[in-house]
């Protein structure tokens, strides 16, 4: 089995077909089929507990994959881990933007590359992450439990950055921030999107911000996708809005 082309006809970067999972015996996610176009913004938005997390979770190997198969340019990849699919150019910034609190700037920046063995790739990665978060390069050796809440997403965003990736996973970036950083954060993310064509599946509860700035969406509801297609249909229409999501 192929993954079939987008709508966009941008060829899909990143395809899931019929993924089924959940934890234990309980399944969280029913038949989930998902494209990200080369290039694109895909946002992923749902009430919380739907099983947009999980779906990155198992996109990125953390969690097994019961059923369903992940294809990456068009290729299946066979039981997808974390390292490997680093190594194939996929990102993940996890919910809560984690970065390591007792260690400085510089050292989480080194500690997102550490899947990069060559030393020089390595620094051009850093370097290249820092060119997008000039604020950062300020405080490389500031400890990163004393930023700011907004710098703190920025280091996490920097950290993934490292390994040049061509697929960010990105788990709701807004979560914790003020509404003026929610913005920010969410034109940051278009502006690597259009600056490096990074190709971007980003979970969001903060639907109006992030329907701005997506070419593709799609809702999900209780671990099954409601809607899946352009942003404009669901920006315009309130009640088809509440239809797909509620
Ligand atoms: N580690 C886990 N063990 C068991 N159940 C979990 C675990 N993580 C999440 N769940 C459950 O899976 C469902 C989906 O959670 P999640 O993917 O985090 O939702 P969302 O990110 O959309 O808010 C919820 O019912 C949640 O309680
Ligand atoms: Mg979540």
């Amino acid at each position: 089995m192929t993954a079939a082309s987008p709508a966009s006809g941008n060829p899909s970067i990143l395809s899931v077909r019929d993924l089924i999972t959940g934890y234990g015996k309980k399944q969280i996610l029913n038949d989930i089929s998902v494209d990200v176009p080369k290039g694109e913004i895909v946002a992923l938005i749902g009430h919380n507990g739907a099983g947009k997390s999980t779906l990155l979770k198992a996109i990125f190997g953390l969690i097994p994959i019961w059923n369903g198969q992940l294809f990456l340019d068009g290729q299946p990849v066979e039981n997808p881990q974390p390292r490997s699919l680093l190594r194939s150019g996929v990102a993940y910034v996890p919910q809560g933007n984690r970065v390591f609190g007792d260690l400085t700037v510089a050292e989480n920046l080194e500690v997102g590359g550490i899947t990069v063995t060559n030393k020089q790739t390595r620094h051009d990665g850093i370097e290249r992450a820092l060119s997008q978060f000039p604020v950062l390069r300020d405080r490389l050796k500031q400890r990163a439990g004393t930023l700011s809440g907004g710098e703190k997403q920025m280091l996490a965003l920097a950290n993934a950055l490292v390994v040049a990736p061509r697929v960010l996973l990105l788990d709701e970036p807004s979560l914790g921030l003020s509404p003026p950083m929610i913005t920010e954060a969410l034109s940051l993310i278009q502006k690597l999107n259009r600056d490096s064509g990074v190709s971007i599946l980003i979970v969001e509860q903060k639907v109006r911000e992030v329907l701005g700035i997506c070419h593709r969406v799609y809702a999900l509801k209780v671990g099954k996708v409601t809607y899946a297609g352009p942003p404009d249909e669901l920006r315009t229409n309130r009640d088809r809005l509440r239809e797909v999501f509620l």
